[in-house]
């Protein structure tokens, strides 16, 4: 009874808070790119129509690295955003360090337990308490096409390696680029994601970057991997080199690449330029990974600034979770809800296609977390496998000494 009178008055006081005049939110995060910042602003929007302001913290920089270490020197400073960004592990590491507000109360009242998939809940809860606020779902086994582009050479969507490496030999023949894409670490980990996941199966993209199992890691099948990798930068451009993801994307919106192999949230570029799926571009899974998905998934962490979760943290997580907000910000996004009862119905071909595609994974256990965003393994082991991924990619070694590389890394680092 004492418990439950306790409960009733946190609840009451969480209420009042939440109804009262709140403060500006600070919100560290690093959706800089245009159809980010498109995103970013239904947000902005939706808590600006209740009063509270929004102090912008942006680092630039895809997949988060650089704005995981401003929040490193911030949070060392003592001085903390409100609210933050954040992938998987991380949000569990800050969580560990007891550094993150407890967020069960709202999600009781707000019922998020029934809503929020569990592949989700995984790492937006700590020893059994919400620590962060889903946003979405991304995933990274996404090819991208300008449809103009395969119609004139005659170019059907692949299905199989065999038919990509055919596809992409046809583009190059006609003078364009066959693949867009940005040599910076994370972008040549998600490729490699798609690629790992193409060449080894469900069962061994799990057994490498979620067991860590040491077999997988140095098996054939990962050589196999490292030598499509080689493959893929034979049809890269010249000036790849360090290019942002959004500029490659850009490419592929121009007509002069065919394709990139990028997460979702590069539909947002596409929608930022007026562009129509089935249109104007295309989305497909990379060939051979029709039927998993590899998620990442953002979610806003809130510091913790005192005993009680603050007001304009509150009210932060509760426009996050709207239905409405889930399906406005995630249609201009790329990325899908993070509720299982938003209704498919405002996305594009594309976006209803991540829906179904998710939905399907998460029911045959095909859904698996993406080790280049954070979602398979923690920080440490994550940024050893981009460093072997990238050395390779850009020639330091070969396929053999990739994979013996890539075993002693993780040791070294799990
Ligand atoms: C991912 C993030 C996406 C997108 C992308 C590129 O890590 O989950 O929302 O922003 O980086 O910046």
């Amino acid at each position: 009874m004492r418990k439950l009178a306790t409960s009733m008055t946190a609840l009451a006081t969480l209420f009042i808070a939440t109804q009262a005049q709140a403060e500006d939110v600070e919100v560290l995060h690093w959706w800089t790119s245009g159809g980010e910042a498109a995103a970013l602003n239904v947000l902005k929007g939706d808590l600006e129509s209740q009063g509270i302001g929004w102090q912008d913290m942006p680092v630039a920089g895809g997949g988060g690295t650089q704005a995981m270490t401003v929040l490193r020197a911030r949070v060392t400073a003592g001085n903390p955003p409100t609210a933050v960004q954040m992938l998987g592990f991380d949000i569990l590491d800050w969580a560990k360090e007891g550094a993150l507000a407890d967020l069960n109360i709202l999600a009781g009242m707000e019922g998020w337990d029934a809503v929020v998939p569990e592949a989700l809940q995984q790492f937006a809860k700590h020893d059994g308490k919400w620590v962060s606020a889903p946003v979405n779902v991304h995933s990274t086994n996404w090819v991208w096409a300008n449809k103009a582009v395969l119609d004139e050479l005659g170019i059907a969507v692949p299905t199989t390696w065999d038919e990509f490496v055919a596809a992409l030999e046809a583009v190059k023949a006609s003078g364009k680029t066959a693949i867009a894409h940005g040599g910076q670490a994370w972008q040549d980990a998600t490729v490699f994601d798609a690629v790992v996941m193409s060449t080894g199966g469900l069962d061994f993209y799990k057994s490498a970057f979620i067991d860590l199992d040491e077999d997988a890691l140095g098996s054939d099948t990962m050589k196999e991997a490292f030598d499509r990798m080689g493959v893929i930068r034979s049809y890269v451009d010249d000036n790849f080199s360090g290019r942002d993801w959004n500029l490659a994307t850009a490419m592929v919106i121009n007509g002069d690449a065919a394709f990139q192999m990028m997460g979702d949230w590069a539909k947002g570029e596409f929608l930022n330029a007026g562009k129509v799926p089935d249109q104007d571009f295309l989305c497909f899974r990379f060939p051979g990974t029709q039927e998993q998905v590899t998620f990442n998934a953002d979610q806003f962490a809130m510091f913790a600034q005192g005993p009680e979760v603050g007001k304009e943290q509150a009210a932060l997580a509760t426009a996050i979770l709207s239905p409405s907000f889930q399906s406005a910000f995630n249609v201009v996004k790329g990325s899908v809800p993070a509720r299982t009862d938003v209704s498919n119905e405002a996305f594009d071909a594309c976006g209803k296609k991540g829906m179904a595609d998710l939905k399907a994974a998460a029911a045959s256990g095909n859904l698996v977390g993406s080790m280049a965003h954070g979602h398979a393994n923690p920080a440490s082991v994550k940024n050893a496998i981009y460093d072997v991924v990238t050395a390779h990619f850009n020639g330091e070694y070969d396929s053999a000494a990739a994979v013996d590389e890539l075993v002693t890394a993780v040791q070294i680092n799990k």
